[in-house]
């Protein structure tokens, strides 16, 4: 089904305003809820909140008023249109059972967008980080046994496997190893160039709650765990915001956003299981619409560039879709858990030479303990055993299997 946003009518930006009662949405319920429609909410949610932090951006590095009241009005509606997806989630629902959340959509966001990238340097950049995040899924569940007794398969319905990835102590690098290379704007696939705001959205997204809900905690291991793991979503901002053609004007990369913004409303709104969340994918659709005429009106008028030139004839065809990605991530495991990098390339850690700065970083941060195996080794002493959701059989690295549960 071709779908070209700008041939679509679209909501017009001054009439997408909605009052306080509209904007404080009933939430879904925690247990019924179906997972991935909560994985689709703090998507979402982590999608607005870089249009809002980009637009913010934009603003302090123009003196043209006009662009600015342009911007302060779409991104006053972006603002409502956050409240709305955020204000989904139930106050009965955790932090760290958002967590939990948080680390599903990174798992399996990251998982569909690196099956289905065109660009080998960038499903490679996709790759290493989804052995990341698949382990801070595993650490975080121990916790949740730890300290609240329950299992995180509740929440994420058994639709992502939960054991070991690139073990969390392995993935602290220096911040130089950290860069990658970039792609080219004049020349990326329209689809890669989408895949890449929205990973780095979503990492920035969890960046941000990770830096703000890690003192919700008294227990020591769980404030060293999220202080832990917020570094390394840290270094997959880097990772990944490195990626993005920084040649793009503002302009342009205003236009970008309101198109994938577009992408995935419409994404989302073809998966959605609950009637009432379709509605607000498919309203937030046509503001979109709407807030992308605007910013193709200021590209064409102060860069005489117009928007069908930069942007794809359609939209892609496949939309972003959230199933499960389990053999998909159990071969990356395979085959790649024990990448690291060096600079911008990816090696074998037997490659890195002994006086490589990962390992002096390693020694700096790892030194007097590390949260994220302090978190297992408590839950084991507690429970007798580790925390695992292992639905398709033994972990495929034997070191990586669970002693307590045997080899398979
Ligand atoms: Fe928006
Ligand atoms: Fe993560
Ligand atoms: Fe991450
Ligand atoms: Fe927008």
């Amino acid at each position: 089904m071709a779908f070209d946003p700008l041939q679509q009518k679209g909501m017009a930006v001054e009439d997408q305003l909605r009052n306080w009662s509209e904007l404080n949405v009933e939430p879904y319920a925690k247990r019924d809820v179906d997972p991935f429609t909560r994985v689709r909410v703090i998507l979402m949610n982590g999608i607005e909140v870089e249009s809002i932090l980009f637009s913010h951006q934009f603003q302090r590095m123009t003196d043209n008023i006009e662009i600015k009241q342009k911007l302060a009005l779409s991104r006053r509606v972006e603002q409502q249109q956050q409240k709305v997806v955020n204000w989904l989630n139930p106050g009965d629902q955790t932090p760290l059972e958002t967590t939990i959340g948080y680390e599903q959509v990174a798992v399996d966001l990251t998982a569909w967008l690196a099956r289905n990238e065109p660009d080998p340097m960038l499903k490679q950049a996709l790759d290493f980080a989804l052995l990341e995040d698949f382990d801070h899924l595993y650490r975080y569940a121990n916790l949740y046994e730890l300290i609240g007794g329950r299992h995180a398969a509740e929440l994420t319905g058994h639709l992502t496997e939960v054991t070991p990835g690139r073990p969390t102590f392995l993935e602290h690098r220096h911040p130089y190893d950290d860069v990658r290379g970039h792609y080219e704007t004049h020349t990326v696939d329209p689809l890669s160039r989408l895949h890449v705001m929205t990973i780095v959205a979503a990492e920035q997204q969890t960046m941000n709650f990770y830096m703000n809900h890690g003192t919700d905690w008294m227990e020591p291991v769980a404030r060293g765990l999220y202080a832990e793991i917020a570094q390394i979503e840290e270094q997959h901002v880097t990772h990944y915001g490195s990626l993005l053609d920084p040649l793009d004007s503002w302009l342009k990369q205003l236009v970008f956003h309101e198109y994938n913004e577009i992408y995935l409303y419409w994404s989302m709104l073809q998966q959605e299981s609950d009637p009432r969340i379709k509605q607000i994918w498919e309203l937030h659709l046509d503001m979109e619409i709407g807030q992308l005429q605007v910013a193709g009106d200021l590209l064409r008028k102060y860069e005489g560039v117009e928007p069908a030139e930069i942007l794809p004839r359609e939209l892609p065809d496949t939309p972003v879709t959230f199933e499960p990605n389990k053999d998909y991530v159990r071969t990356v495991l395979a085959e790649q858990t024990d990448l690291r990098t060096d600079g911008v390339r990816y090696v074998p850690v037997q490659d890195l030479a002994a006086d490589h700065r990962y390992f002096a970083y390693q020694q700096t941060v790892n030194a007097g303990g590390v949260p994220s195996e302090q978190v297992i080794k408590e839950n084991r002493t507690k429970h007798g055993r580790e925390y695992r959701d292992e639905t398709e059989g033994p972990h495929p690295i034997v070191e990586l299997r669970d002693p307590e549960h045997g080899v398979g």
